[in-house]
Formats: structure tokens, sequence, C-alpha cells
């Protein structure tokens, strides 16, 4: 399983502190959540708090957009070092463009999907992305519960990806722990973030390496 840590449950009055942890763990990914007040009700950190975390983090930036028109910002990501650029479905009129646009700028593009968004609307685009966020409760706040129709979502879209020929990984976002994260290997999830079971874990390390090896 590859494991991508969510910032947004971490210390930010001591973010090198966990940045750390993070270089030294068995994460793969770090995991950025930027909010607008728009697209969710809350607001996160942008640019400049990233590109802090760009200088002191070794992993691979996975950035999840939950903003409203996220095409204006794909140079600003780019330049904060992302590896993947994660936009919502929902937020997209012309997503074929802003994946293109994306690629384009050197990143790897996901498009994400919030709980009530069906799989099957991604039929015409799951070829041309890298990656697929299946959000896994309400987007806008780490500690939510997991939804369960989740692991439906994951095994239509395992078969959606088979069926197209796409190489599109399934990362799952919201509610992940050691027991939602089992279901969701099961179901076939390649990817897992989460933010609170590993930034409030007595041992954040041993949290990392328990979903590592789901
Ligand atoms: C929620 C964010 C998540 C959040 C997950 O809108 O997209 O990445 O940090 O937090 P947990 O793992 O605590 O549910
Ligand atoms: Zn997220």
């Amino acid at each position: 399983m590859l494991v991508s840590p969510s910032l947004l449950s971490a210390d930010f009055a001591n973010l090198s502190a966990d940045l750390e942890m993070i270089n030294t763990s068995e994460a793969d990914w770090l995991h950025l959540d930027v909010m607008d007040g728009v697209f969710v009700p809350n607001i996160s950190f942008g640019f400049p708090v990233m590109k802090y975390v760009q200088e002191l983090c070794d992993k691979p930036l996975d950035v999840h957009l939950m903003i409203v028109e996220p095409q204006k910002f794909v140079t600003q990501v780019r330049d904060t070092g992302a590896m993947l650029m994660n936009v919502h479905y929902e937020a997209c009129t012309h997503l074929n463009r802003v994946i293109q646009q994306i690629h384009d700028a050197g990143m790897q593009a996901g498009v994400t999907l919030n709980p009530a968004t069906p799989v099957d609307m991604l039929q015409d685009i799951v070829a041309d992305v890298d990656l697929v966020l299946l959000m896994s409760v309400n987007p806008g706040f780490g500690g939510q519960r997991f939804i369960p129709n989740t692991l439906n979502k994951v095994r239509r879209l395992r078969d959606l990806i088979s069926e197209t020929g796409s190489h599109a990984l399934i990362e799952v976002d919201g509610g992940v722990n050691a027991d939602t994260g089992a279901t969701l290997a099961e179901a076939g999830a390649d990817v897992l973030v989460a933010g609170n079971y590993v930034f409030h874990a007595a041992d954040p390390h041993a949290a990392i390496a328990t979903l590592k090896r789901l």
C-alpha cells in the first residue's frame, strides 16, 4: 500500500518537527489539503506554507485542491514542487483541459470525487489521469467518520479502470485508520491518505508502518 499522510492534522506551530517525522517514516508521499472557503466550508493553507513544506520535506507532494477554478493555479502548484495535482471533478467545467494543463506543466494529474459523485462520471476521463482520489468523507475537515459506501466505489472504479485500459491509481481520503484501511485494501485501493490516524497517534511512525503493510 502507498501511504500519503495528510499534513492538515499536523502541529502547525511546529511543522518542521512533523516534517522530520515524515522524512524518517515509511510514508510514500505527503498529502497537502488546500481549501478556499468556497468549494468547501473551511480554509486551510496556501502557497507560502507549501513552499516552506517543499523545502523541508523529502517526500513527493500530493496536492489536493478543494478550491473553485483550480485551473487558475496550475503554475503556482507546479512551482511548489508538487508531484501530483488533484482537482475536484465538481470544480471543473472543462476537466479534460485542466488535466492537459497539469500534464503540460510537468505534473501527474489526479481527479477527485466527492462522496455523492458516482464513479461512472469518470468514464470518459479515467484513461487520461494518473490517479483518482475518492473522498470517503465530505471534504473540508479532518477527523470525520469514514463513509462505508466508499468501498463500493473503489470496487466499481477498479472495474472501470480495467475496462478503459487506464493506468490510474486509486487513492482514498477521509476517516482512514487501520480498520477502514484494511477494508479499502481488500476492495482494491492503491494509496491511503490519513490525517488524524497518523498525526494524533502516540507513535506516528508505527501508524504509517501499519497502513504501509495493508
Ligand atoms: C479532508 C481532507 C483530508 C483530511 C483527512 O477534506 O481532504 O485529507 O486531512 O483527515 P482524516 O484522515 O483525519 O480523516
Ligand atoms: Zn485531502
